[in-house]
């Protein structure tokens, strides 16, 4: 390449030159300047190699410090860089300054220096197979001359091209391309996901309605393709979303579960260990079921169970007829059941969530009858003639029939609560007992009728005209 004006040239080797990165490119350069400054008096007085800005020598940019050399003798100027990076792609130019008023000079254009790194582009052949085929690629052009080199796991694969097919690869192997003469600037390693790793966000415990997100991360060239999945039944897994992170906005308790990541690139796809999502939450059911159904028996045991649907498990209280009953278990049992147990029992589940009531339940319980109470109206003594009722009243479940009987007579004289004699007499006098009767026993009390024999003279009051009151 040669550009030059009036005697004045510079001469670059190539213009456009494609190196591997951390290699070492050499730029050939050889200046001239007219031939009426080729005198003793004239010198050149400065001499370098510059990118970005002119006037700044390379050696002196930071970027290029300890890389840059320049090797200058008898109007040649090489510039040497070694350990090439990537940003050193630029284009490079040399500039020489004499000590002529004008005699200042820019090879230009300059040379273009791009820096590439071999690549490995991975495909799969076939999607179900496990066939995938590696390509050792440069986007420099390289000559049809040069020859590839492959690397398993750092060893040297034999007898390989610029493609490689690979039927299987361990979930460890990492695989390295290279050109032949530059063993030591390989490609960067292609390899299988590795180090798959599940996270939850926000860790601790998880409440029923807050917003979660899982995230599945690898290491992994080519980059992974991630899924998630739920595990279903034994065998069964339901795919989520394709992407590394999977979004609950407002977490459900049927989303508790194991989740599973998959990482996948065209050489291999890995799956992460199970990730146990337990989501709480507050009681969502109470009820309340008993045994023996039905009323039950005096004396009979009795248990009452509760159940309800809440995470974490709930502890349970009872109440009776709206009064709290002792104990937290999640059966209520009595062993032996008396009448004082019949009323409207209900339980509360309750977590650090909430608290929800089972709707009552209603226990019967069936008892003989209590000792009955009798009494007598009018009460005292009786005067014949007149009347009385006897009433009879005890307590018992179910309703009780009550007998009336006088003692000593076989046959009842009434049946009903109450019993009343009309029309009185001496005859009557004497214990009565009621007799109180269910299915499930009998109880009698007695009451004693006194009827005063014979005409009773009760005091009369008798007004006279005169307002006296005359006793007689
Ligand atoms: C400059 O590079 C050329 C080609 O690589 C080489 O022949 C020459 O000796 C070099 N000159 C100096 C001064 O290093
Ligand atoms: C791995 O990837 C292949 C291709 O996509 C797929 O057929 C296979 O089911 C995947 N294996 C697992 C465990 O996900
Ligand atoms: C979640 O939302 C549902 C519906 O709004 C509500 O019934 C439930 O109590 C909420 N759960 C929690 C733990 O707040
Ligand atoms: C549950 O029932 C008990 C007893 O009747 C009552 O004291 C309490 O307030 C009820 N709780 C709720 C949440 O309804």
């Amino acid at each position: 390449a040669v550009c030059g004006q009036h005697g004045w040239l510079v001469t670059y080797n190539s213009l456009q030159i494609c190196a591997l990165k951390g290699s070492t490119v050499k730029i050939r350069c050889d200046y001239k300047y007219p031939d009426y400054l080729n005198d003793k008096k004239t010198t050149v007085q400065e001499r370098f190699w510059f990118t970005k800005y002119i006037n700044v020598d390379l050696r002196t940019d930071p970027e290029y410090s300890n890389r840059v050399q320049y090797h200058c003798r008898n109007k040649v100027c090489n510039l040497t860089i070694t350990d090439l990076r990537e940003s050193d792609s630029a284009e490079y130019k040399f500039r020489f300054i004499t000590n002529h008023v004008y005699g200042k000079y820019t090879g230009s254009p300059g040379v273009t220096l791009s820096v590439t790194e071999l690549q490995i582009i991975v495909r799969r052949l076939t999607r179900s197979s496990a066939c995938t085929e590696l390509t050792c690629h440069s986007d420099c052009q390289l000559p049809d001359s040069v020859s590839y080199i492959w690397f398993k796991n750092k060893e040297r694969l034999i007898g390989e091209k610029k493609h490689f097919r690979l039927w299987s690869s361990g979930t460890a192997d990492r695989f390295h391309c290279a050109l032949e003469g530059y063993e030591q600037f390989p490609s960067p390693a292609v390899y299988a996901p590795k180090d798959l790793f599940v996270s939850v966000y926000p860790s601790g415990e998880i409440k029923e309605n807050s917003s979660v997100t899982l995230t599945c991360t690898s290491d992994a060239n080519p980059a992974a393709k991630y899924t998630w999945y739920k595990k279903h039944g034994n065998q069964g897994f339901k795919q989520l979303s394709e992407k590394p992170q999977h979004v609950f906005s407002s977490i459900k308790s049927s989303d508790s579960g194991v989740y599973y990541c998959t990482a996948e690139n065209d050489l291999r796809n890995s799956t992460s260990s199970g990730l146990e999502i337990d989501v709480k939450y507050l009681p969502k059911s109470s009820s309340v079921s008993v045994s023996p159904s039905g009323p039950i028996e005096e004396g009979k045991p009795l248990s009452l169970t509760c159940s309800s649907d809440a995470n974490p498990a709930a502890s349970y209280t009872w109440y009776k007829d709206n009064k709290l009953l002792s104990g937290f278990k999640h059966v209520h049992y009595v062993a032996f059941m008396t009448s004082k147990d019949r009323g409207n029992y209900l339980c509360m589940s309750k977590n650090q969530f909430g608290q929800l009531n089972s709707s009552s339940l209603f226990v019967d319980v069936l008892y003989a009858p209590k000792l009955p109470s009798v009494s007598m109206s009018p009460s005292g003594e009786i005067v014949e003639g007149s009347s009385v009722t006897l009433t009879c009243s005890s307590d018992a479940n179910p309703a009780a029939d009550y007998t009336w009987y006088k003692q000593d007579e076989k046959s009842p004289k009434a049946s009903g609560q109450s019993f009343t004699i009309n029309n009185i007499t001496h005859h009557h006098s004497g214990n009565y007992y009621c007799k109180v009767q269910n299915r499930m026993g009998h109880k009698s009390s007695t009451i004693q009728v006194a009827v005063a024999s014979g005409k009773v003279s009760l005091p009369t009051l008798i007004y006279t005209s005169d307002h006296h009151q005359v006793s007689m």
